[in-house]
């Protein structure tokens, strides 16, 4: 270790000009973490410590720009400025009702004074450079951030309009660790996770793309994403990541294997910058959890805490939601998204509904008199069937894709108008399906693939956000499957970040929650927007049997630190073969789909398969149909990433309340319903309505859900998280003694056993999952 801290030490020494030498520290308020600001020869850098032990060894700080010096060395310390912090936050939907924020920070100020450095504008000759870094030091991690004043001390900064070309931030890591990666790209994040230590990345790098998503646009063999999870030898979890990545691009790490030292490498635009800055303004912030147990990384806030507080003043119309959805059907092969085949290439009315349009109407696709092919999935009988059986198990929502005009041609083909998310097929009577649907309490979530046209999309939106305001959708699952357009970018770059969280801004203003697939990972941005309700934005259900066994273990130390994701669960026929003939058999069984639900953070949460695939397992899915999704308290029992995870969680009463409201304030009239999740945790039976629910006092109720990797595991519960003197009802869902969800000669992904008992605070229950399997607990108190 002190040869590595050596060698980095002369090897930026000699980078660095000679100049001032300085160090600032700041501890966590638990006195265990320290970061440390140190100046050398000019050149910023820092470490971090836990328990004195180094975490994050010497790093390099600091940015390459466009047209001038850099802003890495001739950096003089103008100013230390310290504070600390300490609120409790109430997130609008969440893991936990209270979140504790507690830090102290450090902001240092530093200047490349006139004339240390040259501009091509000569504008350093005249004024200083000022740029400051905000360390922020929690019990759980640390966060930094660059910032770049318009002026400091009255006078102006010589950094106005500034490009990077390269950001510098190293995160130096103190051994060969056990890391949990996908690899490096900016466009897709859609691949397995890969266990290895840090030097293997280099020789995995193949196999790692192996089953992922579509387009790869890779930088480097050694250059992964972020959230990056790491264990030392000594059992540290370590995590990298960025919080509150706005009008700036994505971070990726790309390591050297030799020092094990990452560096920042964000996302390029089209023409290779990697940020344009206007003074003032801010980096995202720099994260790097470090947590004694694995269970304690799954607790930790720090990413949402680094997010600024909510931006919207009236929060009301947010709500968690429960939701089915015309989706497998087509992503299974069953049925398709386009409605005829008779075109090879569909052409789009610019002026939808305008048979007159001036125009060439001629040229334009005529879906009215085109042939169907019989295989459509949005068409009115199947939608009308999948509101009924939504509806009758107590759900709030059905999505349906396929609804709009263009899908015959939408994928691959690189075209800009590819859809006006207005025009549904001639089988699709949009306003008579919501009708149907509201009388039936659910509400119908809008579908907008853009085909990662972000311009079309652009160009439409304010149009097709008013027609769901119009019919009353108070949701949209947004996509961005291919190529981005405008092309030459990725699907990170600033300018494209830029526009997704444009599409949650002006969704908001039309009291809209969004759910965009395919988009740039989150970063807690739901803190401030929390009508971003959920996010693919990693390899999901989707990619059916291409999913390894842990894969979702992993997740919840990854992909959901930055955010909920709508990974769409609930697969009860895994077996692929039985749907198609080219099928084949996911790997999990039914409990451990059951068992997502809790260990799985998203207030938005799908019953992703069939209503016929639901049917025979009416018993096993009465845990979907009384599972909430927003939380008032979740502990976080037993966690290895890539082996398992065990979750308790207690509903949050008020937003349940409110996703059982929701569907009742529709433009076309209120409704008597009530979601089961609710009917669950008042105790309701299915008979009464929504009057009787609101005199009704809620039952302390929890959820529990394990789920583990190809291996079988059995862990002992102790349910001393329930309060002591009252007795509860537990009824325990778990994989039968001969399940498996491992393909092979003993694959029984549906064998489950479903017991109900009589618990209280001192009972301990003994639970084991199959191979890919799980479970899942209800407990309400009598
Ligand atoms: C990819 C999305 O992840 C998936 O959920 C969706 O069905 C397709 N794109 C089509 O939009
Ligand atoms: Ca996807």
């Amino acid at each position: 270790m002190k040869k590595i801290l050596l060698t980095l030490l002369l090897l930026t020494t000699a980078f660095c000009a000679k100049g001032q030498t300085a160090h600032e520290s700041v501890k966590s308020p638990d006195g265990r973490m320290e970061a440390t600001f140190l100046l050398l020869d000019g050149c910023p850098h820092y470490q971090l410590t836990r328990d004195g032990k180094p975490v994050v060894a010497l790093s390099q700080m600091g940015f390459l720009l466009e047209w001038r010096d850099d802003l890495a060395h001739a950096f003089v310390l103008k100013e230390v400025q310290r504070s600390n912090f300490d609120e409790v936050w109430h997130p609008v939907l969440g893991e936990e009702a209270n979140i504790s924020n507690h830090y102290n920070e450090m902001l240092i100020t530093l200047e490349q004074p006139v004339g240390s450095i040259e501009s091509m504008d000569h504008s350093t000759e005249t004024r200083p450079t000022v740029m400051q870094i905000r360390f922020r030091l929690y019990d759980d991690g640390l966060g930094f951030r660059y910032e770049f004043p318009m002026r400091y001390n009255g006078i102006d900064n010589a950094l106005v309009c500034f490009w990077f070309k390269e950001e510098l931030t190293q995160f130096v890591m103190t051994g060969d660790h056990t890391a949990w990666w996908i690899p490096g790209d900016y466009d897709t994040q859609e691949y397995n996770y890969t266990e290895s230590r840090l030097s293997q990345i280099d020789s995995l790098w193949e196999k790692s793309h192996e089953h992922g998503g579509w387009p790869w646009t890779d930088f480097s063999r050694t250059g992964v994403q972020t959230a990056l999870q790491m264990r030392t030898d000594d059992g540290l979890y370590i995590n990298i990541h960025e919080a509150a990545t706005l009008d700036y691009p994505t971070m990726h790490l790309n390591l050297d294997p030799k020092t094990f030292t990452f560096r920042a490498w964000l996302c390029p635009d089209a023409a290779g910058y990697k940020g344009r800055m206007q003074a003032p303004c801010h980096t995202p912030w720099r994260t790097i959890m470090v947590c004694d147990k694995a269970t304690d990384a799954l607790r930790s806030r720090l990413i949402l805490n680094l997010n600024d507080p909510c931006a919207l003043d009236d929060v009301s119309w947010i709500h968690p939601v429960k939701y089915m959805g015309v989706w497998w059907e087509m992503i299974s092969g069953k049925s398709t998204w386009n409605y005829t085949n008779d075109f090879p290439s569909v052409k789009l009315n610019p002026e939808p509904g305008n048979s007159q349009s001036s125009i060439l109407n001629s040229q334009f696709t005529d879906f009215a008199h085109a042939k169907p092919n019989g295989t459509h999935g949005a068409n009115n009988a199947n939608v009308r069937r999948y509101i009924d059986f939504a509806a009758r198990h107590g759900f709030d929502a059905l999505l349906i894709e396929g609804w709009n005009i263009g899908w015959e041609d939408w994928y691959g083909k690189q075209k800009d108008f590819v859809f006006d998310f207005l025009t549904p097929y001639p089988d699709f009577d949009l306003p008579a399906l919501n009708k149907y649907a509201h009388e039936k309490g659910i509400r119908l979530i809008m579908h907008h693939e853009s085909s990662a046209s972000t311009v079309n999309y652009e160009r439409w939106m304010e149009k097709a956000y008013n027609l769901m305001n119009q019919y009353g959708y108070d949701a949209v699952k947004s996509g961005y499957v291919g190529t981005i357009i405008p092309f030459a970018e990725g699907h990170y770059s600033q300018p494209i970040n830029n526009h997704y969280h444009y599409a949650i801004v002006e969704a908001a203003k039309h009291h809209i929650m969004v759910n965009a697939h395919e988009a740039v990972r989150p970063t807690g941005l739901y803190r401030t927007w929390p009508n971003m309700i959920g996010n693919e934005s990693a390899m999901g259900t989707e990619f059916r049997e291409r999913i390894h066994p842990g894969h979702t273990t992993i997740l919840p130390f990854t992909r959901l630190q930055g955010g909920p994701m709508d990974y769409t669960p609930g697969i009860f026929e895994p077996d692929m073969g039985k749907i198609v003939p080219w099928g084949k058999k996911m790997q999990h069984t039914i409990c451990n789909q059951l068992g997502l639900y809790v260990t799985f953070y998203s207030p938005l949460q799908m019953a992703a398969d069939f209503p016929e695939h639901y049917e025979p397992y009416l018993d096993a899915f009465q845990f979907i149909k009384d599972v909430a999704v927003d939380w008032d308290t979740s502990i976080y029992l037993y966690a290895e990433p890539g082996d398992y995870i065990v979750t308790a969680r207690k509903p949050k009463v008020s937003s349940l309340n409110k996703a059982a409201e929701g569907v009742g304030e529709l433009p076309d009239g209120k409704k008597n319903v009530i979601s089961n999740a609710s009917r669950y945790v008042y105790a309701i039976p299915d008979t009464v309505s929504i009057f009787n629910f609101q005199f009704s006092i809620p039952k302390d109720t929890w959820y529990i859900g394990g789920i583990t990797d190809e291996n079988a595991r059995e862990f002992a519960i102790k349910l001393d998280f329930l309060q002591p003197g009252k007795t509860y009802d537990a009824i325990i869902y778990a994989d039968a003694a001969d399940a498996s969800g491992l393909p092979g000669d003993d694959y029984n992904p549906q064998a489950y056993t479903i017991t109900k008992k009589k618990v209280t605070s001192k009972t301990t229950l003994k639970l084991r999952m199959a191979p890919c399997g799980g479970f899942a607990v209800s407990i309400r108190e009598r």
